[in-house]
């Protein structure tokens, strides 16, 4: 499939697009300074916190980092879940939630088994998802224009 190009002008902190890439949905995040703040406490509690896992599948090179991602405030992820293919549902706010972990820091809600990710798509200890997600290949073009594929 071709390469998609989206302007991130205009994309506020804490806002979330979707684009479709070769029929997948793609996330791209601009987080917050408080949310890529979140990413540290997160970071005990998730069960690949550097990516290692099948990094050629799930994590180019350039997003083997605490921000899974080129920048620290853009995160662009596949919002498919790695344990059956559901679409995870976005819990972008912390606080207290139904069906999730008290200390939550925000991050995606997988609706079909319950498992969690944080702001970087990293997967929880303890839930079905076996991966973190997807992080799809993606670079810059100038400060606004993301190109993913
Ligand atoms: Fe997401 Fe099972 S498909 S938890």
């Amino acid at each position: 499939g071709a390469p998609v190009e989206v302007d991130i002008t205009g994309l506020a902190p804490g806002e979330l697009r979707t684009v479709e890439w070769r029929g997948k949905p793609v996330w791209i995040l601009k987080r917050s300074p408080e949310m890529v703040e979140s990413l540290k406490k997160t970071d005990a509690e998730v069960a690949d916190p550097k990516s290692e896992r099948n990094p050629e599948e799930l994590t180019p090179e350039y997003a083997r980092n605490e921000y899974r991602s080129r920048k620290p405030d853009i995160l662009v992820a596949v919002g498919i879940c790695s344990h059956l293919g559901c679409s995870p549902t976005t819990k972008l706010q912390p606080g207290p939630q139904p069906s999730l972990p008290d200390n939550w820091q925000g991050g995606f809600l997988c609706p079909c088994h319950g498992s969690t990710f944080d702001l970087a798509g990293r997967v929880y200890k303890n839930v079905p998802a076996p991966d973190n997600l997807e992080v799809p290949p993606h670079m810059y073009v100038g400060d606004t224009k993301l190109v993913i594929g």
